[in-house]
Order: structure tokens, then sequence, then C-alpha cells
């Protein structure tokens, strides 16, 4: 059985609707997905909602609803959001559901009998806002906690607890001896730097007296099980994980075959909670070294500089941004205008300019110029030039621009999916650093760009005047390898602008029988000549009119 591929997200929130960064991380493993598919790979994909914690029980309270009904609505919009995205994920994680809720508590048991959680008492300061104890390091220069926590109390609380320094030190060698444990390597390094401070346990329950919106210990009734065992197992319990089978070689096949998954996640959640948290976690309910998952961490998506927060009030609304311009012109600049693994500052205008010049300009013309000459020169019907044409020494040009193309093509699919070097079958080698979307989106436009320039140099409108063999054969060469370029660029567009393949390949007239169809793209076809003598094109319509800048923007 051939290994599938498994990408996974961070599961977002449900205290608030879905925002700018959520969209970005969720577009992103959509694009790595369909990567995949369209190299012919068996995928699974997973992506959801983190339901539980004080937040959502805060936030429900304040709205008035009991937790479960709260969520369910900000859900709902979720889902809503990754439906008009083309999100297109293949398993939903909703940590309210039962069976989750068994894997955590199988979980949780298990460490348990094995001695790893432990009872305990804590006295300290604590702070309401960000419900955590607060040691000295959290103090000010001037010895005061500052106004970050919120409302500071002393608090004697009995607690949970998961020994998670016992396992320091397997965690410095896993990472020393995996160098694409992390990507991109700086995050390897901030992390490790963490790992060598860590010191303490990990508190995993609430007194249900003061949280009650969560998972039930199975080993003590009177609390629940506190934010990350619950929301971080989300990755193996909606992948077939049975928590009754301890020994990890004898896991169900079909978790078997899934695991271990790609996990993108955003800096914030790397440290502590997915680099520290899960990989300890993982060790120690007996997953292997091989069996580690590999993190890929992107960076944010900033408004003027300053970080996006719902309480800062400076959150942009996806919905919004959808319906002014589309879901293919939000896939596109959140694609386009960040490098993985890095921050940017999001930019309406950007969007704005990037479509205009990018999609409108270089993609929308070629084709419409192309399939307009066509249409005129030929009938509509592309022809094979004569001869061994690609290596004609009459239309050297040709030759020259097939040859461009074929290596952009090539340092496309470098850039979007680098060869592993790690023994986990899809790992991202360090080398080509992360996955980067934005670089193979430049392949597209150079080959726009060549495509665009190749008209104005052949100006296939002077040859059509031209009644010799000579003058044929180099129209018939240059209509063939503009039509035969947007093909091919349909094709790599189609993990990040499904929607927009789909309508070039419908005025190519092209594979009309799998419309709107994932099949109808596959990487294997993006090979220069597969475009037959005398293939029929279609009619050009516009697929992206030009946004005009308004007043508000
Ligand atoms: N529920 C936790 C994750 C649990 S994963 C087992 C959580 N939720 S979140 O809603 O706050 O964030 C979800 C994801 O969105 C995180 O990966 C986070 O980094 C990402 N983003 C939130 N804001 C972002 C930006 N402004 N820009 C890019 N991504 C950001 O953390």
């Amino acid at each position: 059985m051939p290994k599938t591929f498994f990408i996974t997200t961070a599961i977002d929130y449900t205290n608030s609707p879905p925002h700018i960064g959520h969209a970005y991380e969720k577009v992103l493993a959509d694009v790595i997905a369909r990567y995949q598919r369209l190299k012919g790979d068996n995928v699974f994909f997973l992506t959801g909602v983190d339901q539980h914690g004080q937040k959502v029980q805060q936030s429900a309270a304040k709205a008035g609803v009991p937790p479960a009904e709260f969520v369910k609505e900000v859900t709902h919009k979720f889902v809503d959001l990754w439906k008009k995205l083309d999100v297109n994920y293949d398993g939903w994680a909703e940590t309210t559901n039962e069976l989750h809720k068994k894997v955590v508590q199988g979980i949780l048991q298990s460490l348990f009998d094995a001695g790893q959680i432990y009872k305990d008492k804590q006295a300290g300061y604590y702070s309401v806002r960000q419900e955590q104890f607060l040691t000295d390091k959290e103090r000010g220069p001037d010895g005061e906690f500052g106004p970050e926590w919120g409302q500071i109390e002393f608090r004697e609380e009995e607690n949970y607890y998961f020994k998670l320094s016992q396992h320091k030190e397997w965690l410095l060698r896993y990472l020393d001896s995996r160098q694409d444990a992390v990507i991109p390597d700086f995050r390897q390094r901030e992390l490790r730097n963490a790992v060598e401070k860590l010191s303490g346990d990990l508190c995993i329950s609430r007194p249900k007296s003061r949280l009650d919106w969560g998972i039930e210990l199975p080993f003590d009734k009177n609390f629940v099980n506190y934010v990350w065992f619950d929301a971080l197992t989300n990755y193996i319990s909606f992948a077939g994980y049975d928590s009754a089978i301890h020994d990890y070689e004898r896991q169900p096949s079909q978790f078997f075959e899934r695991w271990p998954a790609l996990q993108i996640i955003g800096k914030d959640i790397l440290v502590p909670a997915h680099g520290i948290y899960w990989l300890i976690m993982l060790h120690a309910i007996g997953f292997p070294d091989e069996a580690m998952p590999q993190l890929l961490v992107h960076g944010w998506w900033n408004l003027g500089g300053a970080k996006m927060s719902k309480s800062a009030g400076n959150v942009v609304d996806p919905f919004l941004l959808i319906e002014k311009y589309g879901a293919d012109a939000l896939r596109y600049y959140l694609m386009s205008d960040i490098g993985t693994g890095q921050d940017a500052d999001f930019s309406e205008e950007r969007l704005i300019e990037r479509y205009n010049a990018n999609l409108a300009n270089s993609l929308g013309n070629l084709l419409n110029r192309t399939l307009t000459m066509v249409g005129r020169y030929q009938d509509g019907r592309i022809a094979f030039p004569e001869g061994e044409w690609l290596r004609s020494e009459d239309e050297p040009a040709t030759e020259s621009y097939v040859r461009n193309i074929i290596s952009q093509i090539k340092a496309y699919k470098s850039h979007m999916s680098p060869e592993s070097t790690f023994s986990i079958p899809f790992a991202l080698p360090l080398t080509l650093g992360p996955f980067v979307a934005n670089a193979a989106i430049g392949n597209v436009l150079g080959m726009l760009d060549l495509g665009n320039r190749r008209v104005e140099d052949a100006a296939p409108w002077k040859l059509a005047k031209g009644s010799d063999k000579d003058s044929t054969t180099r129209l018939n060469a240059v209509l063939y390898s503009l039509t035969e370029t947007l093909r091919i660029v349909a094709i790599l567009l189609s993990p990040i602008l499904p929607r927009a393949a789909n309508g070039i390949f419908d005025q190519l007239n092209w594979k009309m029988e799998l419309s709107g169809k994932e099949e109808r793209f596959s990487l294997a076809d993006a090979e220069w000549g597969k475009l037959p003598d005398g293939h029929v094109v279609g009619k050009p319509v516009p697929l992206f009119p030009r946004i005009e800048i308004r007043e508000d923007v």
C-alpha cells in the first residue's frame, strides 16, 4: 500500500469568527494538498476547530448562550469560509466529537497508569486573564507583573501534571538527530534553545469548579483536561488512532498508512505547544522517533506592522474580501505576497495590484489574445508546425521559447515540492527551505511573460498575411506554443487557483468531460507537446475582469 500524504493544520479556536490569518494557513495547506494530488499521491488533509477551553466558555457566557451552542455557530462560520475559499479537506476535526474525547481520555489514562501524570498542589500568583500561574520570570524590571497579565491574585490549587521535563534529554537528542524536524531551519534552532531551558512539568487540568467546558479526566471526575492534550490529540484521533492499543506498530492500518503528518502551524504555537508538548506527548505514548511529525512553521500576516488581534480591533475579514474580489483573488494574494515562514503586512491595495498585474493582465491577456488569434487566423484549429519543429532551424525562436518554458516548469516543481531527504516519505529538506508557493507562482508568471513577449516578437498578425510555406510554419509554431503554454499554465496554477484553472481548460476546450473535477489536472500532463494536431479551441471569455480601485479602499 503506498503511503498516504498526510497534512494537517492547526485547529482554530471557536471563540471568535475566522480572520485572514486563519484563512492563510488553511489555503497554504490546501495548495500543498492539491499539489500532491496533482502528482498522483493519495492525500489525507485534516483540519478543523478547537472547541473547548476557558476563552470559549467566557465568550459563550458573554453572548448569553451555552458553550455548546456558541461553538456550533462559530464552527459553522469556519466551515462556510472553507467552502467559499475552496479549501478541500478530507477530514474535519471537532474536539467536542465523542470519538475524539474517548481517544484523549484513553491517552490520559494510559499516561496516568504509567506514572507519567501525577497530582500536585500549587500556590502562587495567578493571572486571571491568561489563566496561568506566574513565576518570577514573568516579573518586569520593576519587580511587578506587567499589565498584559491583567488581574493578579494569590491562589492555591490542586491539579494534575504531566512529567514533561523527564523527556527533555530525549527531545534534545531527537532534534539533533533530525535537522528538518522543524522547517524553516531558524525555527528549529529557536525550538532547540527553548528545550534547553525547559524546566518543570505541564499542568494539564483545571478544577471543574472554575472550568467545566472541557474533557473530563478519566481518573478524576472533579477535573477537566486543560487545552493542549485535547487540542493536539486531534491530529491522531481523527486519523484513526486507537488509544486502547499501546504498541505503535499495532495501530490500525488506516492510521499506519497515514501517519506521520506534515503539520502546518503558525510561529506562535511552535514553542512550547507543538515543538515541546506535542513531540513529548507522542514520545511518551510510544511513538518511535521515525514516527515524529514534521512541523512546517509559517509566519504571520500583520496589519500596519502590528499583530492582528480581535481585542485590538484590527482583524481583516476574509468573507468581505471574497465578496468584493472573489475566492481566487484572495487565494492568489495569500499565496503570492508572503514567503512561507516569513511575516508579511496585509494590504488590500497590493491584493488589487497583484490581481490586476498578474491575473487580469499577464494571464488574462495572453489567454484572450491567443484564442482570438487562433480563431481569426486558423479557424480555431491549432496545427502542429511541420517537421521537427522543436529543433527546427526554420524557427529557432520557438526552439529557445520551448526550452525556457521547460526550465520554468522544472523550477516550479522544485519550489512546490522539494525531494525528501529524511526517512519520512514526504519530509521536506532543509536545503530548499519550506514549501515556497510564492516562488512557484513566480515561475508561472515567468511562463506568461515569455508568452506575451513571444506574441510581440513574432507578430502573428504579420505572419498571417504571408501565404508562403515559411510564414504558415511560423504561424503554426507560434500559435501552437502559446496555446500549449496556456494548457500547462492551467495545470500548474490548479493547486492555487482551481476555479481559474478550470476556466482556462474550458476555454481551451480541453478535457471537457472532466469539467470541474480535480482529476482534470495531472502533473504528468504538464509536459510540452501534449496538445494534438488539429485541436479546436473555444472562444475567449474574460476570466479576470480588472478591479477598478475605489476611493474607499
Ligand atoms: N487552537 C489553537 C491551535 C491548536 S492546534 C492543536 C490556536 N488557535 S488560533 O485560532 O489562535 O490559531 C490557529 C492558527 O492560525 C495558528 O496556527 C495561528 O498561528 C494561525 N494564525 C492566527 N493569526 C494569524 C495571523 N495573523 N497570520 C497567520 N497565521 C495566524 O492557536
